[in-house]
């Protein structure tokens, strides 16, 4: 099965959609197994987006991201890193689908409500970055057998 790291950013916190975000995820049967409201270290931002060391936007994404409370998130499920991806819509907020919750929510790329894992391998180092093994935990539904 699955695991994959989304955190509602600053910005989502304080616009209330922890709920919201939450709930589409809920619905549509994904497995929360780790969550927690984060206050992001400057270290912990520049390896989170490592990989975008030296782009234009760098200092100004990790300022943003270690701006105020974070609501950080593991989820499980099968396909949950590609398919969250979809439900969480493209990063330029001109080109976000309405019903992603980029789309319906988000008006600036800058401020963009939501991050996901987008490969595996970036899920697991990120978990890692943010989640201790003992504050996930493991279990199972029986409502696992529809979806
Ligand atoms: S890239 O350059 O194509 O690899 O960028 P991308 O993968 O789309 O985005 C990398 C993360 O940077 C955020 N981003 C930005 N932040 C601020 N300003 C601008 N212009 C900008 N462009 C991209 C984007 O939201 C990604 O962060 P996460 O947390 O993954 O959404």
């Amino acid at each position: 099965m699955e695991r994959s790291f989304l955190m509602v950013k600053p910005d989502g916190v304080q616009r209330g959609f922890i709920g919201e975000i939450v709930k589409r995820f809920e619905q549509k049967g994904f497995q929360l197994v780790g969550a927690k409201l984060i206050q992001i270290t400057k270290e912990q931002a520049e390896l989170h987006y490592a990989e975008h060391t030296g782009k234009d936007f760098f200092e100004r994404l990790v300022t943003f991201i270690t701006s105020g409370p974070a609501f950080a998130m593991v989820w499980e499920g099968d396909q949950v890193v590609a398919l969250s991806r979809i439900m969480i819509g493209k990063t330029n907020s001109m080109d976000a689908a309405p019903g992603t919750i980029r789309g319906d929510f988000a008006v600036h790329t800058n401020f963009n409500l939501i991050h996901g894992s987008d490969s595996l391998e970036s899920a697991q180092r990120e978990i890692a970055n943010f989640f201790s093994e003992q504050e996930l935990v493991s279990y199972s539904k029986s409502i696992q057998t529809w979806i």
